[in-house]
C-alpha cells in the first residue's frame, strides 16, 4: 500500500505470519527503469513469499520489470489495474486500465513470456459508468487467456472523476456477490477477493468460495490479528504467541537496520497498532510517535516504550 507499507513493514509482518503472501506497494515501471532500482527492489530474505506489484501499461517495460523481479528473487509479479490516483491516471495505468482489458492482456502476455514466476493481476469490478456486471466479466474473460495465475479483485468500483483515492476505497459499495457469481461461473479461474475484509474470521468465511483473500487496511492497522493467520488459514503453528513476543522478535531487525543507516521512525511507524486495545497502548504509541523521529533515536526508544506499556499494565492490575 503506497505510503503505508515498505520493506520494514513486511519484515514486521513476517514476525507475525510466515505463510501468508506479502505484496509490495505499487512500483511504477518508470521508477524501476529510470529511478533508484536497487532501493525500490530491496527486500530481506525472511519476506518470502513476496510479490512485487508493478504499475504500468507498456508491455515491453512491464516485461523488463517482471524480469527484474524474477532476477531479484521475488515469488510473483502483479500488475495493478485498481489504483485510482490522479498520478496514475495521467500515466495511463492503475484503475483506468479497467477500460482497456485488451491492453492489459497484452501486458500480462509480455510479462508471462519474460519470466517463469507467477504473473497475477489486481483489478476493480469496474470504473466510472461501467456496469460491473459486464465490466468485471469482460475484464476477466479478456485477460485470463493471457495466462495470469490469479485475478485479485477489489470488489468495488473506482470513480476516477470526482472521488479522491481515499474515497475510492470506501464510498463505492462492495459487491462480494458479483465476485462470487463470476467465480462460480468460471471455476477454473483463480480469484482472490479483496476489499473490506476486517478479520481472519471473515477471511475464512470468504475462503468457502474464493481461492484466496487479500487484506489491506485491517492488516496494517491491527497487525496483531495476523499472528493467528498461519494456524487459522494454513493449519501450521503461529510464530509468536503474544504482542510482547512479536516486539521482541522484531528488535533484532530494528537493530540491524539502524546499524545499516535506516531511521528508527521508518520502522516503528508500522508497530504503533501492535498493542491496540491493551492498557498502555496509547502511551506506547505516543512514546514512539514523539521520540522515534528525533535525530539519533535508537533502539532504547523502543525499549522505553515497552517499559511504559508494562508499567501501565501494572497500574491497571493494581
Ligand atoms: C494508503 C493505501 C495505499 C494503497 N496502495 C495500494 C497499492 O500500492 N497497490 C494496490 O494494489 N492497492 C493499494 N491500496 C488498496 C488496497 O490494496 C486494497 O485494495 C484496498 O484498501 C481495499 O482492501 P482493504 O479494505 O482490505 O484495505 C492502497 C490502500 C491504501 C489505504
Amino acid at each position: 500500500m503506497m505510503d503505508w507499507t515498505d520493506r520494514h513493514c513486511r519484515s514486521f509482518h513476517r514476525v507475525l505470519t510466515r505463510r501468508t503472501r506479502l505484496y509490495t506497494e505499487m512500483v511504477t515501471t518508470g521508477a524501476l527503469i529510470h529511478g533508484p532500482r536497487d532501493r525500490l527492489l530491496a527486500f530481506a530474505p525472511e519476506e518470502h513469499p513476496l510479490a512485487l506489484q508493478l504499475g504500468g501499461s507498456d508491455p515491453a517495460d512491464l516485461a523488463t520489470c517482471a524480469r527484474m523481479a524474477e532476477d531479484r528473487g521475488y515469488d510473483e509479479v502483479n500488475l495493478n489495474c485498481g489504483c485510482p490516483s490522479d498520478r496514475v491516471q495521467n500515466g495511463r495505468f492503475g484503475a483506468c486500465l479497467m477500460a482497456e482489458p485488451e491492453l492489459v492482456a497484452d501486458c500480462l502476455a509480455a510479462m508471462r513470456n519474460a519470466v517463469r514466476i507467477p504473473v497475477t493481476v489486481k483489478c476493480r469490478i469496474g470504473i466510472d459508468d461501467q456496469d460491473p456486471e459486464q465490466s468485471l466479466r469482460r475484464f476477466i474473460d479478456t485477460v485470463v487467456p493471457a495466462g495470469p495465475e490469479a485475478v485479485i479483485v477489489h470488489a468495488r468500483k473506482a470513480w476516477l472523476k470526482g472521488l479522491s483515492p481515499k474515497e475510492n476505497r470506501d464510498i463505492p459499495p462492495l459487491d462480494y456477490g458479483l465476485v462470487r457469481r463470476v467465480k462460480e461461473e468460471r471455476p477454473n479461474v483463480t480469484i482472490v477477493l479483496n476489499g473490506g475484509i476486517a478479520s481472519l474470521e471473515a477471511a475464512q468465511e470468504h475462503l468457502g468460495w474464493a481461492d484466496g483473500v487479500m487484506m489491506g487496511r485491517a492488516a496494517y492497522e491491527r497487525p496483531w490479528q495476523l499472528a493467528r493467520a498461519d494456524s487459522m488459514l494454513f493449519g501450521t503453528a503461529d510464530p509468536v504467541s503474544s504482542p510482547d513476543e512479536a516486539l521482541s522478535a522484531y528488535l533484532p531487525y530494528i537493530e540491524r537496520e539502524l546499524a545499516a543507516g535506516s531511521h528508527l521512525a521508518g520502522m516503528t511507524r508500522h508497530i504503533l497498532g501492535l498493542f491496540a486495545g491493551r492498557p498502555g497502548a496509547r502511551l506506547f504509541r505516543r512514546h514512539l510517535a514523539e521520540n522515534a523521529h528525533k535525530p539519533g533515536a535508537g533502539i532504547e526508544v523502543v525499549r522505553h516504550a515497552r517499559d511504559v506499556l508494562a508499567s501501565a499494565a501494572m497500574h491497571e492490575a493494581a
